[in-house]
């Protein structure tokens, strides 16, 4: 495996590399739902390229973007364990050049749901993502259900914008009580732990989205929202850590 933190060098190295080439975006801090993808694209694909880059565009708190996990040396470790082939470590600079004076603005589905609580969020994902399937080329790209508005923004962009790779969507991985697995599960206090345990159950129940959200809250949930929409029911909702608050987001298929 190769890491490359120069994008010049990636540049070119892209240029000479044949075959289908598999890219998976991420913010390091990888765990099975990014290693899942990444064994995904590796089956798929002649080449999977990996992105580690932390975007601070897309971060609305300045406290989240400070708390969120660097672990550089075990993600490469678990790169290399499922057989990616590069990864690419680009600085802000890299990928701000501009300034980000020129950004992808969707103005309906980016505005709901987590876009209603985290303003300009996914103007910084579809900026970056852009960006990075720009540099990286690839054939397909990866993305979690986890974030599955982010799936359909990213998907959608790319049709609107004529952009000639695919997209595909690989299922979310979940620990045995059903928590998605998500990078911010690190920062949770065992006591918020013991909470988050009821979330996929609650998601998956018949109860309507007010009894779930009155629910949550009962166990200690910040509800953000709850809605089934697109035949999916979609949570995102804060769990106190004492000193920090860990905001959490899942979502299922669901016909109610
Ligand atoms: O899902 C993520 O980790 C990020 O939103 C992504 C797609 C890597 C863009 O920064």
């Amino acid at each position: 495996m190769k890491v490359l933190c120069d994008i010049t060098e990636w540049r070119s190295l892209r240029r000479s590399l044949a075959g289908s080439v598999g890219f998976v975006p991420t913010m390091g801090a990888i765990h099975a739902g990014h290693t899942s993808l990444m064994t995904r694209s590796v089956t798929d694909n002649d080449v999977t390229v990996v992105s580690i880059y932390v975007n601070p565009t897309q971060f609305n708190n300045a406290g989240d973007l400070a708390n969120y996990p660097g672990t550089l040396a075990e993600d490469l470790a678990a790169c290399e364990a499922v057989g990616v082939d590069y990864v690419i470590t680009p600085t802000y600079d890299d990928i701000y050049a501009d300034g980000f004076r020129y950004q992808i603005d969707e103005t309906r589905f980016s505005r709901e749901l987590c876009g209603a609580h985290r303003k300009g969020h996914f103007t910084g994902v579809l900026t970056v993502v852009m960006k990075l399937l720009n540099i990286v080329h690839p054939d397909r790209a990866y993305f979690g259900e986890k974030d599955y508005q982010q799936f359909l923004l990213v998907r959608d962009m790319v049709d609107a914008f004529f952009m000639d790779v695919e997209i595909v969507a690989c299922e979310t991985v979940r620990e045995r009580d059903g928590l998605a697995l998500s990078s911010r599960n690190a920062l949770l206090s065992c006591e918020a732990r013991k909470r988050a345990s009821k979330l996929h159950r609650l998601l998956r129940s018949l109860y309507s989205d007010a009894e779930v959200a009155r629910k949550m809250a009962g166990v200690g949930f910040d509800v953000d929202y709850i809605v089934t929409t697109l035949g999916r029911r979609f949570v995102a909702a804060s769990v106190d850590c004492g000193d920090h608050a860990v905001r959490l987001i899942d979502n299922v298929e669901h016909a109610n």
